[in-house]
Order: C-alpha cells, then structure tokens, then sequence
C-alpha cells in the first residue's frame, strides 16, 4: 500500500514510518520543520493546516491510506493553548477528512484519551468526550468533526505513548530518566492512571487499521493498567538506572485539572486487529529488559515528594 503518514518526523509517526517501510508498504512522510531519521520514507513538506496545499497533496500522490498523526502541542497545558493550537489539532483534521473523502481516501484520525475527564470505571469505544483542559477538548471537537465529514474513517483514541524498550524514546521517557537521575525536577504520580501502550504496537494498529475497513471510534491501548510512576520505573530499570530514585506525588493532592483514572475498553480493537496489544510490562519484558517487571499494578507506596512539575498528559513538558 501507499499510505501517507502526516507528521511522520513525530514520536508515533516515526514508528508508524519505521513500521510501514518494514511491512513493505510505499511510506509518504509529511514534516513541518525538520524530517525525521527514518530510511525508506519519501519525505514531503507540508503544512497540515493549509487545506489547499493539503488536499493537492493528496490529489498528487493518491495514497491509498492516510495515517494523520499531526498534533501540535505548543504549551498544551496553558490556559491559552486551545487558541494557539486549535487551528491545528481540531481544524486541520477537518481538512484531511474533507480531501479523504474527495479523492476516496482511507483515513486512520489519531485521537487520544485526552477527551476524558477520568472515571472509575473503563471508557468503552463509544463515550461521549468529556474533556477538561484545551488539548482534550480539540481532540474531541476533531472526533466528531472528523466523523461527521468522514463516517467511514476510524477515529482511533490512544493513551500515553511509550518506546516499549525500543530505542526511539518519547519525550517523556526522557524526562522520566531526568528526573531518576536528578536532572529534572518535578514528580511522577502514583494515583494518575493509564493504560500505555508501545509504539511499535500502536504502529502496527495503524497499519491494520489503514488497510481494513473498521470505521468509527475505536479504542487502541495496552493491556496494563498503570500510574505514571510504574511507567517511569520501567524506562528507568530498561536504561540501567534506579527505579527507587524516581520523585512521586499524588494527583489527588494537586489543584491541576488533569484526568485521573483513564483506562480504555479494548475489547473491540482485539477482535478486529491483527496485532496483539501487550501490556507495556509484557513489551519492556521482551525487548531484554527483566529487572521490574514485578512492581505493582497501580499505584506504589512511595511517599509524596511534593516536589516540582507531574509529567503532563501526552508526555510533553510546556510545549
Ligand atoms: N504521545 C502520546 O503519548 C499520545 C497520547 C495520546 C494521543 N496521542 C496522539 O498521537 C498523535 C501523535 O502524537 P505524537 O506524540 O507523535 O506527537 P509529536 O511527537 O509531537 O509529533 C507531532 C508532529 O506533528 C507535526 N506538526 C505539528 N504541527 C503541524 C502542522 N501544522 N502541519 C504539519 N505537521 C505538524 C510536528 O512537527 P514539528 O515538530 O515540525 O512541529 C510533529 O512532527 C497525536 O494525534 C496525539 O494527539 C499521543
């Protein structure tokens, strides 16, 4: 297949470039500012929120499948961040359905499980988006943008986004190994909740996606069910530093309006994808790693460092 990754230079695309190439497939990989360091893909700049530009791109390279993983995130925390990326996130996926269904396109929308406040129990596919802070609210104004222009495109929502142990880390795993080293001031949570999942396997549901026909909202998510701490402990074990030096605090004790309890319910992705969704223990345990595999499931007994920032939802410090 030709599939068309937008913001293929960013932490999903590139593994959803890495991954396509790897399954053969004809990668087209569209950057802002600075291409990635992926072989085999055929680089195009572009631009995700000029309509035109964008729907003669694809009317020039008529890919079969286009994956839009394009976000922008500049200080997403902020309290002026929906203005300043609202063009972005919940516009220009507007753009890329509209120029989808014109030139007859399979569209695979990356969404996030930012359109969630947090609740107790599981979120299945279909819940109504009940977002609290900018970004989650514009990936939800996306959602139903998208589904309404495109109703046969798949609106995939997706957790936090880990390396799995591989060698391409995320911003945030980074910070995780920051913040064990003493690099980085700030806190992991105990009580903040995920189910992460490994970009390979996220990858891979990308690709699965873009050569089905599976259409609506559909969650993609990993098998466990963590805090932020568990997950910064196995980052740290995987790159050989102290898991016990990891600072932890509490959600429950910050004024933030952050989602708390997020998990996702898989079980349609499992039957209609070909990939087996791990748990992000299960794919740090295979890619070598062994020294953490048993630590709690979702929350640890550490005490409240009380210290500096949590990391943010989506693993990006003020950006
Ligand atoms: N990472 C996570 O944990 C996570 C969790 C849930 C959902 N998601 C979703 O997964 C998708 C990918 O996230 P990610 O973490 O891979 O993001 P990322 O690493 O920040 O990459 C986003 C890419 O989009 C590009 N971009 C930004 N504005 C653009 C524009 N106007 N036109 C074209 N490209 C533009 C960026 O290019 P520049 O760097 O040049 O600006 C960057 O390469 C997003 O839809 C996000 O909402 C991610």
């Amino acid at each position: 297949m030709k599939i068309l990754v937008t913001g293929a230079a960013g932490f999903l695309g590139r593994h959803v470039c890495r991954r396509g190439v790897a399954a053969g497939h004809a990668i087209l990989g569209t950057y802002r500012t600075d291409r990635a360091d992926v072989s085999g893909v055929d680089w195009v700049p572009a631009d995700v929120t000029d309509a035109a530009a964008i729907d003669a791109l694809i009317e020039a390279t008529r890919p079969d499948a286009i994956v839009h993983t394009a976000i922008g995130l500049a200080g997403s925390l902020m309290p002026l961040a929906a203005e300043r990326n609202w063009i972005t996130n919940a516009v220009a996926p507007v753009h890329i359905a509209r120029a989808s269904v014109r030139h007859n396109i399979r569209l695979v929308h990356i969404s996030s499980d930012a359109v969630h406040r947090g609740r107790d129990e599981p979120y299945g596919d279909a819940a109504a988006p009940d977002p609290i802070y900018s970004y989650g609210a514009a990936k939800a104004a996306a959602e139903l943008a998208v589904a309404t222009v495109a109703p046969e495109a798949v609106i995939v929502r997706v957790p936090p986004i880990m390396s799995g142990g591989g060698d391409d880390l995320a911003d945030r795993e980074r910070f995780m190994l920051d913040l064990a080293s003493g690099r980085a001031d700030g806190v992991l949570f105990t009580d903040e909740i995920r189910c992460p999942i490994a970009a390979d396997d996220l990858a891979d549901a990308c690709l699965d996606l873009a050569a089905n026909d599976v259409s609506g909202l559909l969650n993609v998510a990993g098998s466990d069910v963590m805090s932020w701490y568990d997950m910064g402990r196995l980052v740290v074990a995987k790159q050989g530093g102290d898991p016990d030096a990891l600072p932890t605090g509490t959600h429950a004790s910050t004024r933030a309006e952050r989602p708390g309890r997020v998990v996702l319910d898989t079980a349609r992705a499992r039957t209609v994808l070909r990939v087996h969704l791990r748990g992000l223990r299960e794919a740090y345990a295979e890619s070598g790693h062994g020294a953490e595999s048993g630590h709690g499931a979702e929350s640890s007994q550490s005490p409240e460092s009380g210290r500096g920032a949590p990391v943010p939802i989506d693993g990006h410090r003020d950006r």
